[in-house]
């Protein structure tokens, strides 16, 4: 399945984007492996006439958003983000009309049409840098609850409207796991997704998005790192350093496993299951998600 899948993005122009928490397999066939923002920049620069997403739903809808002249497949449709899945366009026009001074931001989690009904995207790895350089003050930050929490930890001066949004993979890291972890492990380095509850960010050295946890496993002295976060990302760190030990404190998010070799090689031999954007919806998260790459400066 490898070599057909690499002969057809030959024959077909097509690049595969693959999120950290793929599975192996798919990592083998990927062009590029990252977190959502990379892929999204990914996405957005190629020149490739094909996409092939191996993520979920709203990371396949943004690369179609931000270059919307490529073809954006994902191979199962069923692969959403029950975390995106808590808000919705209506609720949060209501929501909006409770706070009309605050800002709204959207974390990339989160649909197309909710993404249109905000001012600004956040990805994990940037939600702090973009709610600190947003000029308002109330800030209504959807869907992630976990995440909110954390960026108003971080920037008390604003005012952060929270959403009741969570993860499950990360919602169900809980301290005893966490505890006997560090029993057994009492040298390594404990690092949160920001979605994790707040009582796990509590027990982490550090809180960081996949791609922040990368970079710090990299340049860290430790040789041992407690990874609270979805267990595909154990894959992504071994493959970097076969020098350090790591350790899942979380467990699998079934909907970016429902993504397998067989189905990438489907997607590709019949240009399965493309992705279409409303073309007005398209347009406003577009701007949410460019207005999110210019406060990044990349
Ligand atoms: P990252 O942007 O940190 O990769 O997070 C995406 C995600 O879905 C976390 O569960
Ligand atoms: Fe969504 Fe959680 Fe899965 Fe990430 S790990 S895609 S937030 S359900």
């Amino acid at each position: 399945m490898k070599s057909r899948i690499a002969k057809l993005k030959r024959a077909k122009n097509a690049i595969i984007l693959a999120h950290n928490y793929q599975l192996p397999e798919i990592y083998d066939v990927a062009d590029f492996i990252g977190d959502s923002f990379e892929l999204a920049m990914r996405a957005r620069a190629t020149n490739a006439e094909i996409i092939v997403f191996a993520g979920v739903k709203f990371m396949a809808e943004s690369a179609k958003i931000l270059n919307p002249e490529k073809k954006v497949l994902l191979p199962d449709l069923a692969a959403g983000c029950p975390l995106a899945d808590f808000a919705t366009a209506e609720k949060l026009r209501e929501r909006k009309k409770e706070f009309p001074e605050a800002a709204v931001v959207a974390y990339v989690n989160s649909s197309a049409a909710v993404k249109a009904e905000s001012d600004v995207c956040c990805t994990s790895a940037n939600a702090v840098e973009i709610c600190r350089k947003l000029s308002a003050q109330q800030i209504l930050f959807v869907p992630d609850r976990n995440l909110g929490e954390w960026v108003a930890e971080q920037l008390p001066k604003k005012k952060i409207i929270l959403w009741n949004g969570h993860c499950y993979v990360h919602s169900k890291i809980s301290a005893e796991t966490v505890a006997a972890a560090k029993k057994l492990h009492p040298q390594a380095a404990v690092l949160a997704h920001p979605e994790c509850p707040r009582e796990i960010r509590e027990l982490a050295d550090e809180v960081l998005g996949t791609g922040g946890m990368l970079k710090f496993v990299k340049n860290s002295a430790a040789i041992k790192f407690l990874i609270g976060t979805e267990s595909g990302m154990l894959e992504k760190l071994r493959r970097m350093t076969s020098s350090k030990k790591f350790f899942a404190l979380g467990g699998e998010c079934l909907t970016m496993k429902k993504i397998t070799l067989a189905k990438v090689l489907h997607s590709l031999e019949n240009d399965k299951f493309e992705i279409e954007v409303e073309a007005a919806i398209a347009e406003k998260a577009r701007e949410s998600l460019e207005r999110m790459i210019k406060l990044t400066g990349k």
